[in-house]
């Protein structure tokens, strides 16, 4: 994997972002200014890059234009100090990924730099050996080119967002913002702000002026995630945007025109929804101008091996595990599975078992589970998405126990737990098989 670099002229700091990033299982590389920097890239390809602003000789501002004329889409995080909103705004319109100010907690770098690395694994690597999935990104990269409002739909965890972070990567617009809006996670009452910002004082808590996301995506893409769940109130502003291509911040006196793409996702039957009125018909004319289907994991088998080998290399790193790949029996049980979630599904499960591995292959009883300690539980994935693992894990003790005539001690041994575990989960489904003499 390659390096991130690190770019602070303070020695402290530099040391101090090494070490969290190593600790994170990345490698890195550190450097004094821009200048310096300019020259270890020129040698060097980099993940990504974390920069200060504040640096004698090159400042950051500078630095990241810089960055920018030469390579495209490496994603860049800056650490602005002390800094006003506004300099953050300033570092995102020049091509920044994300910014985090100074004081920060190792928390909330750890954060960034990990939701970076993990969104631009999709410059990188857009696993699939099917021949459907192979056309769709024939033709995601054909309409990427042009300035097209895409459409993405599909199941929930199929890749949607992934395809739209391919179609940024992919098209001019690549070196500018990619700012992604979750409209199932923000409040109704606040969405109009966070995507066309608020002068200081338009309403109750609006202490300053702020700039919204399709203005910070401005010469960029856009991505409305979850679109389905705009309110209808909102969609027809949206709509509006669209039409003229300019926004109205809450208690603006000007429209501010703007050029930015829009990519939207959602999990649910738009067309249905909109002849159904619960969303507005002429918006989805105008944001299907281009619909991809991304098909879900059950009817791409082929996707499931080179997915799991992949997942493993990556959590293996990440985890600082030796893991290597897995055994024909885990593969085996990993493609007779439905995956409901889909990929998000297979990647928490591999997630897991490489956390819970002890060789250097992945076996089926990594697939099993003692209840984990809780800070474990909130490490990996939310409750949800423990649902699918818990499914698997039940089949998996079911079929164990109906191969040996419902002989606990034997299913314990074949799926390598404590006895107690099998007699506790079944208890827990309301099921028995009568104790063997
Ligand atoms: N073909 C693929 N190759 C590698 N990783 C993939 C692939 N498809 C999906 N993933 C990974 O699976 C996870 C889920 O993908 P993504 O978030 O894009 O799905 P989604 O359709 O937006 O899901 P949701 O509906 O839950 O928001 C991500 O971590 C993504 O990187
Ligand atoms: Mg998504």
């Amino acid at each position: 994997m390659k390096p991130i670099l690190v770019v602070d002229d303070d020695p402290q700091m530099r040391d101090a972002l090494r070490e969290a990033i190593q600790r994170l299982g990345y490698e890195a590389t550190v450097a004094e200014n821009g200048q310096d920097a300019l020259g270890k890239m020129a040698g060097t390809p980099f993940a990504m890059i974390i920069t200060d602003m504040k640096m004698p000789r090159m400042d950051g501002l500078t630095f990241l234009k810089e960055v920018r004329r030469r390579v495209g889409n490496l994603p860049v995080l800056v650490i602005t100090g002390y800094g006003t909103v506004e300099n953050a705004v300033e570092t995102m319109k020049e091509g920044a990924t994300d910014y985090l100010m100074k004081p920060f907690s190792f928390d909330k770098l750890n954060g960034k730099i990990s939701s970076i690395m993990e969104a631009s694994a999709a410059d990188r690597e857009i696993i699939t050996g099917n021949p459907k999935m192979v056309r769709l990104l024939q033709i995601t990269r054909d309409v990427a080119a042009g300035d097209t409002t895409v459409l993405i739909y599909g199941e929930s965890g199929t890749g949607k967002e992934l395809i739209a972070r391919y179609i940024h990567s992919q098209s001019l617009r690549k070196s500018k913002p990619f700012v992604a809006v979750n409209c199932a996670a923000i409040p109704e009452h606040l969405m109009e702000s966070e995507l066309f910002g608020h002068e200081k004082g338009s309403f109750t808590g609006a202490t300053d002026k702020k700039p919204g996301k399709f203005e910070l995506a401005n010469d960029g893409t856009i991505l409305l995630d979850e679109i389905g769940e705009m309110p209808m109130g909102l969609q027809a502003k949206l709509l509006r945007v669209l039409q003229e291509r300019e926004i109205d911040r809450i208690g603006g006196k000007h429209t501010i025109p703007i050029n930015t793409r829009v990519l939207a996702t959602t999990n649910r039957d738009l067309r249905k929804e909109a002849t159904e009125g619960n969303f507005r018909e002429d918006l989805y004319y105008r944001l299907s101008v281009f619909p991809l289907h991304v098909p879900p994991l059950r009817e791409r088998p082929e996707d499931i091996s080179p997915l799991s080998e992949y997942f493993v290399r990556k959590f293996s790193a990440l985890l600082n595990k030796e893991v290597k790949g897995l055994t024909g029996d885990a593969l085996n049980f990993l493609l007779r599975n439905q995956w409901r979630g889909n990929i998000r599904e297979l990647e928490n499960a591999l997630h897991r078992a490489v956390l819970l591995s002890r060789g250097k292959l992945i076996d089926i009883s990594d697939f099993m589970l003692d209840e984990p300690p809780p800070e474990l539980k909130t490490g990996i994935s939310p409750d949800n998405s423990n649902r699918g693992i818990k499914e698997m894990e039940r089949d998996l003790i079911m079929k164990t126990l109906r191969d040996v005539n419902g002989n606990k001690t034997k299913a314990a041994k074949i799926l390598g737990v404590n006895v107690r575990t099998i007699r506790n989960k079944l208890s827990e489904y309301g099921k028995n098989f009568p104790d063997e003499q």
